[in-house]
C-alpha cells in the first residue's frame, strides 16, 4: 500500500477551496492507502499569527478534518509541531538545496510581495521544510491543489541532491495527486485569484463554519458579468466569474462543467446563484454541525492529536535518524 502524506495550515478557518481541493479529496484516498494528514502549524509562522489564535485555529482545523471524514483510527491526523523530526530533516535540507533553486518559486514571490526584505527567512525557506515534511515518512503520493506542483518538483531535487550527494538510495521519488474539476476554487470576489482563507475579505470565500444565510448572501453578492451561462463548456473560456461557480457546482455533483451547462446553460445567474446556495448549504451544513459537536469537548480533540503524534513520530524518527546518520552526525 503506498503512503500518502499531505498538510494544511492552520491559518485560519477552512474554506470551501481548502474542502473541494483538498480535504474532500483526502477522505477518498483513505480507501486504499495508509495515509498521514498534518495541520502544518510550523508553516502557519512563516507569517506572524496571534498565538492565542493559533491555538484555536489548529484545533479548529483538525475538528474540521475529523466531521469531513478523516478517519483518525486507521490514519493519523497530527499537528507538525508536536513531531519534532520535521524541523529535524528541515534544517539538513536547508542545507541540501540551492538558493537559486528556492529564488524559482512563484508561491514565496507572490505571498512576499513587493517589500521582499520584509518577509520572514521562513518563508523563504517554507518549500524545504514541505519536502521534510514528505519525505521524513518516506511518503510517495501527496494529494495538493495545483497551486503546490512546484513545490512538490523541488521536493524531488532535494531527495535526489541528497541520495547523489550522499551516494545513497535513500529519498523516495514523490507523485503529485491532483484531482477533480475543482482542483482551484477561485474568490467570489475576483474570478483570478484562488479563494484564500487568509484573503482580508470575508465576502470572496465561503469559510466551512459559514451558516445557511451567509452562505446564500455571498453567492448572491459574489461577482460575476451580464450575460447568461453559455449551454457549452467552451464558453466560460474568457469567463473567470462564471468559469469558477460553474466549477463549484461540478464539483459538488460530482460532474464537470459541461454536466453543469447541459442543466443550467442560458439560465441567468439569479437562478443559478440560488441553485448554488441551496447545493452548497445542503452538503456544508452537515460538516459544520457535526464540527461544532467536536469543538464542544477541546481535550477528545487534542486526545486524538496526541495520539496522532506518537504514531507519527514512530514512523519519521527512525527515518530521520538514519538520515543524520548519512550526513555523519556521531550519535554521541
Ligand atoms: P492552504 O489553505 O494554503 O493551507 O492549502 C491547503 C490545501 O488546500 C492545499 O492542498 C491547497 O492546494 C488547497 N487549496 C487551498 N486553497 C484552494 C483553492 N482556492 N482551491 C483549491 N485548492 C485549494
Ligand atoms: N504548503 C502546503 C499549502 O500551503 C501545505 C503543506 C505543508 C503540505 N506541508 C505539506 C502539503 C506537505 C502537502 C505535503 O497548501
Amino acid at each position: 500500500m503506498q503512503r500518502i502524506f499531505s498538510g494544511i495550515q492552520p491559518s485560519g478557518i477552512p474554506t470551501l477551496g481548502n474542502y473541494l481541493g483538498a480535504i474532500r479529496n483526502w477522505v477518498k484516498l483513505q480507501d486504499d492507502h495508509e495515509c498521514l494528514w498534518c495541520v502544518v502549524d510550523l508553516h502557519a509562522i512563516t507569517v506572524f499569527q496571534n498565538p492565542a489564535e493559533l491555538t484555536q485555529q489548529s484545533r479548529e482545523m483538525a475538528a474540521v478534518l475529523l466531521a469531513c471524514g478523516v478517519d483518525p483510527v486507521k490514519h493519523t491526523l497530527f499537528l507538525q509541531s508536536n513531531v519534532r523530526a520535521h524541523a529535524q530533516l528541515a534544517w539538513i535540507f536547508n542545507c541540501v538545496a540551492r538558493l537559486g533553486w528556492l529564488n524559482r518559486m512563484t508561491q514565496f514571490k507572490d505571498k512576499a510581495g513587493k517589500d521582499r526584505e520584509a518577509a520572514s527567512v521562513g518563508l523563504y525557506a517554507y518549500p524545504n521544510l514541505m519536502a521534510a515534511d514528505i519525505h521524513a515518512y518516506h511518503a510517495t503520493r501527496v494529494p495538493v491543489g495545483d497551486d503546490q506542483r512546484q513545490h512538490l518538483e523541488l521536493a524531488n531535487d532535494i531527495a535526489q541532491k541528497f541520495n547523489h550527494d550522499y551516494g545513497v538510495e535513500f529519498f523516495k521519488n514523490i507523485e503529485p495527486v491532483i484531482m477533480g474539476p475543482a482542483a482551484r476554487v477561485m474568490s467570489l470576489r475576483d474570478g483570478t485569484k484562488k479563494m484564500s482563507k487568509s484573503d482580508p475579505s470575508d465576502q470572496s470565500r465561503i469559510n466551512m463554519n459559514d451558516d445557511a444565510d451567509a452562505i446564500a448572501l455571498k453567492i448572491r453578492r459574489a461577482k460575476t458579468d451580464p450575460e447568461p451561462l453559455p449551454s457549452e463548456a467552451a464558453g466560460l473560456a474568457e469567463r473567470p466569474e462564471a468559469r469558477n461557480l460553474v466549477g463549484i457546482y461540478a464539483a459538488l455533483t460530482d460532474t464537470d462543467h459541461a454536466g453543469v451547462l447541459a442543466e443550467h446553460g442560458g439560465k441567468g445567474f439569479g437562478p443559478f446563484k440560488q441553485a448554488l446556495a441551496d447545493l452548497v448549504v445542503e452538503k456544508l451544513s452537515p460538516i459544520a454541525a457535526e464540527t461544532r459537536r467536536l469543538l464542544a469537548d477541546p481535550a477528545g480533540v487534542d486526545a486524538i492529536l496526541r495520539d496522532g503524534a506518537q504514531r507519527a513520530s514512530a514512523i519519521a524518527d527512525p527515518i530521520v535518524a538514519e538520515a543524520e546518520r548519512l550526513v555523519g552526525f556521531l550519535r554521541a
